[in-house]
């Protein structure tokens, strides 16, 4: 399962890309907005740091499918053609997905509520299918159960798409994710630190620094020690 980071905030970015191995990073018009700075400005920097040869995921505006594929030109134009163009799944999303798959430009196709949202962005060219997981779970649904199904009518239909689940609001969402073998999940750093942060483990990181402590002396390490 590829591993995204979902946010534009830099410093974020920064800090998770420096501690865990990461794919890439998604972002959507909410979280550019959050950033408080133009969306062009915020994504070359993201992409400067991420590199040329990592995922970045940038959705277009345009209400009509004509207006999307203009807007995938120039976001793929600025930030490279690792740059994934998320499409609403919408009919003008899927007319759109079908010309940018057919000049070559990758495509992620969001806003999935639904399994035939998602074949249908699939069957129009799209590279990801991204379900949000949580809004489903929100609206009384089961969204890990969706991207799971998702996942499976890509492989029995022989559909070239992975999902790319996105809305985790905890650790059990993409822990049922991961353990199902989905292609990838975009994560906000809040969530991702939460996948390791755990009470059980400091205290016994604590207890094994203690008692080496009482062998060797405070602040001794297997660098320092006798
Ligand atoms: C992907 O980038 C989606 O836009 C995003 O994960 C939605 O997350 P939210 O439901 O937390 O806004």
């Amino acid at each position: 399962m590829k591993f995204i980071i979902d946010d534009a905030d830099i410093a974020k970015i920064k800090d998770i890309y420096n501690t865990f191995a990461v794919d890439g990073v998604t972002t959507n018009p909410s979280i550019l907005a959050k950033s408080g700075r133009q969306p062009y400005e915020v994504l070359t920097e993201i992409r400067e740091f991420i590199g040329p040869d990592a995922e970045l995921h940038v959705q277009v505006i345009a209400p009509d499918a004509e207006g999307m594929v203009r807007d995938g030109h120039r976001i793929v134009e600025v930030l490279g053609k690792n740059t994934y163009v998320k499409v609403p799944t919408t009919k003008e999303g899927l007319r759109a997905m079908k010309l940018l798959h057919a000049e070559g430009i990758r495509v992620t196709a969001t806003a999935i509520y639904t399994r035939m949202q998602a074949f249908l962005a699939a069957k129009a060219g799209a590279d990801y299918a991204a379900p949000y997981v949580n809004r489903i779970d929100n609206l009384g649904g089961d969204g890990v159960k969706t991207a799971q199904d998702i996942h499976d009518i890509f492989r029995k239909n022989g559909l070239d798409c992975q999902v790319l689940a996105a809305s985790f609001k905890n650790s059990q969402q993409v822990q049922e994710l991961c353990e199902y073998g989905i292609g990838a999940a975009t994560i906000s750093p809040d969530v991702i630190e939460a996948l390791i942060k755990n009470d059980s483990v400091a205290m016994a990181v604590e207890a094994f620094v203690k008692d080496f402590e009482g062998l060797c002396g405070k602040g001794v390490t297997m660098e320092t020690s006798k």
